[in-house]
This record gives structure tokens, C-alpha cells and sequence, in this order.
């Protein structure tokens, strides 16, 4: 489920983990954004964007995935570092932005219907006329 490797060398595991703590908040940053734009602004232009952030991040998962799994992580002292490998080398973590565009599908979904309930109140005070 989770596997390891042979490396057991835990600084170049921390430093590791540090370059990817930065690297995925840029990339779930930019996916975020790219969705955002598509969800708001539906286009071609924008799905295109869209879908290569969603490419790009399970590229970059892929290949963390393998960095991760290189190292002898279980063997580690530190729990800290064990359980962040942990986390890193189960497969199918791809869900992190997944989850991300589910929020903002939701605030999405709660936008509309605020609008849709002003729209039924209005037209019941008569303001629109249908
Ligand atoms: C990790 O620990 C296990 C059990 O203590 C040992 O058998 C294994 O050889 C170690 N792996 C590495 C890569 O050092
Ligand atoms: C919608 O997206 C297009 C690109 O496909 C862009 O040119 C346009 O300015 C965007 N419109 C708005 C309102 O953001
Ligand atoms: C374990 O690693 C974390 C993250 O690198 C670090 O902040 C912490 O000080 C370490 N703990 C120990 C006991 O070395």
C-alpha cells in the first residue's frame, strides 16, 4: 500500500518534503486558480487551461510519488517525517485538488441559489413581472 525504497538518508528526506511542501502549494495555487477561472468564465480557452493544470499536477504527483517511495522512510526516527511519507506514498492522494474543486464547486452552487432565492422573492413582491 505504502511502499519504500533503499535510501535512508533523513536530511536529504526533510529537504525533500520542504521542496515539496512549496512546490505543491504553487501548483494546487495554480490549478485552483485555472478551475476558478473556467467555473466563472466557462470557455474553451478556459477548459484548455483547466485541464493542463489537472495534467500538470498529476505529473507532478507522479513524480513525487516516486521520489518519495525511494526512500527507506519507515526506518526514519523522526514520526514527523514518517508520517508526512506516509501520506505522500499512498497512492491515489491525487484527490487533495479534487477535494479543493469540490469546495469551490459548493460555494459555486451556494452563489447561484442565494440568486435564485432573491429572483423568487423579488418576482413575489412583484417586482418582476413574467
Ligand atoms: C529498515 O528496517 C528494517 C527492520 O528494522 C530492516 O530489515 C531493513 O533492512 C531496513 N531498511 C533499510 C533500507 O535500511
Ligand atoms: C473569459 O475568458 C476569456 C478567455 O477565454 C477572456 O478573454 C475573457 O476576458 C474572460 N472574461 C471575463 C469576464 O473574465
Ligand atoms: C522532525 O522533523 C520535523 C520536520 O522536519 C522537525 O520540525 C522536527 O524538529 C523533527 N523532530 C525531531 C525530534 O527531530
Amino acid at each position: 500500500m505504502s511502499p519504500q525504497g533503499t535510501n535512508t538518508d533523513q536530511t536529504a528526506a526533510t529537504r525533500f518534503l520542504e521542496e515539496y511542501d512549496g512546490e505543491a502549494s504553487v501548483m494546487c495555487n495554480r490549478f485552483m486558480e485555472a478551475s476558478w477561472d473556467f467555473n466563472t468564465n466557462v470557455t474553451d480557452f478556459n477548459r484548455r487551461k483547466m485541464l493542463a493544470q489537472q495534467m500538470q499536477w498529476a505529473k507532478f504527483h507522479r513524480e513525487k510519488w516516486t521520489e518519495a517511495t525511494s526512500f527507506a522512510w519507515k526506518n526514519f526516527t523522526n514520526p514527523t517525517v514518517r508520517r508526512m511519507f506516509s501520506f505522500l506514498t499512498v497512492l491515489g492522494k491525487v484527490a487533495l485538488p479534487k477535494a479543493k474543486m469540490e469546495e469551490v464547486r459548493g460555494e459555486e452552487r451556494e452563489k447561484k441559489s442565494k440568486k435564485e432565492i432573491q429572483y423568487e422573492e423579488e418576482e413575489k413582491e412583484g417586482k418582476i413581472h413574467t
